[in-house]
C-alpha cells in the first residue's frame, strides 16, 4: 500500500489529528508515516496507534519517505522548524495537485511555509485541544494554488473533531489566542473556582464537578439564547445580592481587564513567533 499521509511532528495535536482520520476512516494505518524527534518517543507513540503505521525518529534515513506522501500534517514546535528539511522525492509522481502541506504551527505564516516549502501547497489550521473530545474549534487559512479537493480534504480532516471556520490568514493570530490558547485560560478559572467552593465548604470532587457544569450550562445559555454576555450578568445579579458583591470584587481586582489583555498578549505572541 503506498504513503497517502505524512506526519512531521507525531505529537499531542497530530495525534489527536489522527485519531480522527482513522475513526472517520478516511487513511488506514498502512497508508501513514510519521515522524518523531527522539527515537525514545517512538514506542509510546506506537502505543497509541492500531498496528500498522510507520514511526521513525528525524534521523533515522526512513525519515525521508514522509516527503512521498501526497498529503503531510506539519505539527512540530515553531522552533523545530528550521530543522525540517524538505526533500521531495522523485519516486512519487503526483498526479495533477501539487502536494499538500497542512501546518498547525502557531504564528507560522503561510508566506514562510510557502518560502520553506516551495514544491508544495500550504494551509494553515488552527485547532485546540478540546478537538480530543470533538468539541474542538479550528481557523483554517489556504495558500495559493489549494486545489477544491485538497480544501474538501482538509475540511473533513478537521470537521469529525471541531467546528471549522475558513479564515483570513490576518485572523488567526486573534483566533489562536483566543480559542488554542482559550482552554488554559479557562482551565485556570475552573480551577481558582473551585478552590473557591472548597474554601467555602464545598467537597473537593463536588466543587469540580458543579464548575464544569456551571460552565457547560452558561456557555449553552449564551448560545442557545443568543444572550450578549453583560445581559445574563445582569440577569444574575439581583439588587444587593450575592452575585453583584462578588462582582464588584472582580471589577475593583481588575479580573475583566486581566482577561482581555491575556488575549492580546498570546495574539502578540503568535504574531511574533511568525
Ligand atoms: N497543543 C495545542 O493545543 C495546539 C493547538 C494549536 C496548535 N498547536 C501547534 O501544534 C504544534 C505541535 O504542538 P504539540 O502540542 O502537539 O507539541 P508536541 O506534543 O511537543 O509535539 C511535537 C512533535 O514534534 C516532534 N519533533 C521534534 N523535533 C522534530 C523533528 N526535527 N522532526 C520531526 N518531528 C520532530 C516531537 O517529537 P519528540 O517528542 O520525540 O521530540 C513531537 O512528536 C505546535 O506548533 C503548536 O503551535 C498546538
Amino acid at each position: 500500500m503506498s504513503l497517502s499521509l505524512g506526519v512531521i511532528g507525531l505529537g499531542r495535536m497530530a495525534q489527536v489529528i489522527l485519531h480522527s482520520l482513522f475513526e472517520v476512516g478516511e487513511y488506514v494505518p498502512e497508508e501513514v508515516i510519521g515522524i518523531v524527534g527522539q527515537s525514545r518517543s517512538i514506542q509510546k507513540v506506537l502505543t497509541q496507534f492500531p498496528k500498522g503505521i510507520s514511526v521513525v525518529d528525524s534521523n533515522n534515513p526512513m525519515a525521508e519517505n514522509v516527503w512521498d506522501a501526497p498529503v503531510k500534517i506539519l505539527a512540530v514546535k515553531p522552533q523545530q522548524l528550521n530543522e525540517i528539511k524538505e526533500k521531495v522525492s522523485s519516486k512519487v509522481q503526483f498526479s495533477k495537485d501539487r502536494p499538500l502541506l497542512i501546518s498547525v504551527l502557531a504564528g507560522v505564516k503561510l508566506k514562510r511555509l510557502q518560502d520553506l516549502f516551495p514544491s508544495h501547497v500550504c494551509v494553515r489550521a488552527v485547532p485546540n485541544t478540546p478537538a480530543l473530545v470533538r468539541a474542538g474549534v479550528t481557523g483554517l487559512s489556504w495558500g495559493e494554488a489549494v486545489s477544491t479537493e485538497q480544501k474538501l480534504l482538509v475540511e473533513k480532516m478537521f470537521q469529525p473533531i471541531s467546528k471549522v471556520f475558513d479564515l483570513p490568514e490576518v485572523y488567526l493570530d486573534a483566533f489562536l489566542a483566543l480559542t488554542s490558547s482559550g482552554p488554559a485560560y479557562l482551565a485556570l478559572i475552573a480551577e481558582a473556582l473551585a478552590d473557591g467552593a472548597v474554601a467555602a465548604g464545598l467537597p473537593r470532587h463536588l466543587a469540580h464537578q458543579l464548575t464544569y457544569l456551571t460552565f457547560e450550562g452558561t456557555a449553552l445559555l449564551l448560545k442557545q439564547k443568543e444572550l450578549h454576555p453583560g445581559e445574563l450578568k445582569d440577569m444574575v445579579a439581583s439588587p444587593a445580592g450575592t452575585t453583584i458583591r462578588a462582582l464588584r470584587h472582580l471589577e475593583k481586582e481588575g479580573v475583566r481587564s486581566a482577561m482581555l489583555e491575556a488575549v492580546v498578549l498570546a495574539a502578540q505572541k503568535s504574531r511574533e513567533m511568525g
